[in-house]
């Protein structure tokens, strides 16, 4: 594959590439909407990626080819604009401004980027995008960054240039995610744990529901969501409390009254959902893969009822889940309001599920869903290449 995409760089740029850099898309076991809440998540890195090859220009222009849409975009490095055309090009535009407000003047480059990670799948493609090129930069003009400060530097990005105000989660474990181990990471401290996942003990696999519902109101609605629960912590604070991770659902449940109905299911969706997180590390380390899938299911009933993210598309997945034998587990994952959901499901049981789903999906007149199976993979990488191509 990195071979191949050397050869399409060398006809495209009329040059070699001299450094290749990849970032995993991901999945997240557990640990929704808590991490820009300052909270606990369990995502793992996937064995679909991000690749991005470049080489250096000297006159402050960047040049990028994207194999997936077989488009050349050229920017100038002298004034960065958004584009309102090519969503794409501004998870690329975004890292060189990022990194020019940081105070680093770079000179210019030629790129190309391929894919595999299903686009607008909730598997956070955008934030591979980000980290593969961020990674390719530090690389290639010896930036000195590491691996947790470019995390945050392409969650700026992010946030700053393209106008979503995610979380660190989707960055983070792009860089640090490693085969078969899940990332429990405290998103105040950013202090992690890796945790071997042994699905392989139950036979069970991770499969990726894609509701094919698109996420309209993602952004917006993630936007309210996060300041209605920024605002029922702050209301909580008043009782001795400095973030969710120190409050308990007791502490919720007696300051039902001081708030309206909306904070209070906000703060108890991610004060529970912490609880969950800790537990289902706790459900891994012991093999128990049972009570994995019950939080799992709790998690999406939590999102649904009391986060309210959750869309019938997506609780068609839980439903099917819930009374399926051979299903673990099953949630929304991401941001929600359509988009994707995982599963834990038996390998010998995979097809019929699928087969399930989409029998439920046209009874109910719901969009044909899409349907794919992940590992968990590695994480990002980047390393300079020889005349040949290789590393
Ligand atoms: C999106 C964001 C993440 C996280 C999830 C919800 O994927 O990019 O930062 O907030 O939603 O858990």
């Amino acid at each position: 594959m990195e071979k191949s995409l050397s050869l399409v760089f060398e006809e495209i740029h009329n040059s070699h590439p001299e450094v290749a850099s990849s970032a995993p898309g991901r999945i997240n076991i557990i640990g929704e909407h808590t991490d820009y809440n300052q909270g606990y998540v369990l995502p793992a890195a996937i064995n679909l990626r991000s690749y991005f090859f470049l080489s250096k220009r000297t006159d402050e222009k960047v040049c990028i080819w994207t194999e997936n849409f077989r488009i050349r975009e050229l920017f100038s490095l002298q004034k960065i604009s958004f584009s309102k055309q090519n969503k794409w090009i501004n998870y690329v535009k975004g890292i060189f401004w990022t990194l020019q407000e940081e105070g680093f003047e770079l000179p210019g480059i030629n790129g190309l980027i391929w894919g595999d990670i299903p686009l607008e799948a909730g598997l956070s493609s955008s934030a591979a995008l980000e980290v593969s090129i961020i990674q390719g930069l530090n690389t290639l003009f010896e930036l000195g960054l590491g691996p947790q400060r470019m995390a945050e530097l392409a969650r700026k990005t992010e946030n700053d240039f393209v106008g979503v105000e995610c979380g660190i989660m989707d960055q983070f474990v792009s860089f640090f995610g490693e085969k078969n181990k899940a990332v429990f990471l405290d998103c105040e401290s950013l202090q992690y744990e890796l945790v071997p996942v042994h699905l392989e003990k139950e036979d069970l696999r991770i499969f990726v529901f894609e509701s094919g519902v698109r996420r309209e109101l993602a952004s917006s609605e993630y936007n309210r969501r996060r300041h209605e629960s920024f605002q029922a912590l702050e209301l909580l604070k008043k009782y001795g409390i400095k973030s969710y991770k120190q409050a308990t659902l007791g502490l919720v449940e007696e300051r039902k009254n001081e708030m309206d109905e909306a904070l209070f299911k906000r703060a108890r969706h991610v004060v529970s959902e912490n609880a969950r997180v800790k537990q289902a590390v706790e459900a891994i380390r012991k093999d128990d893969f049972r009570l994995l899938g019950e939080l799992i299911f709790r998690s999406h009933e939590s999102l649904r009822d009391d986060y309210e993210v959750s869309c019938p598309e997506l609780d068609l997945l839980y439903e099917s889940g819930r009374e399926f034998p051979g299903c673990f587990g099953a949630r929304l994952t991401g941001a929600g309001f359509g988009g994707s959901g995982i599963a834990l499901v038996k390998q010998e049981r995979l097809a019929a599920f699928r087969e399930k789903l989409l029998e439920e999906a046209s009874k109910r007149r719901f969009p044909r869903p899409e349907f794919y199976e992940v590992e968990i993979g590695k994480g990002a990488k980047a390393y300079f290449l020889n005349k040949e191509g290789k590393g």
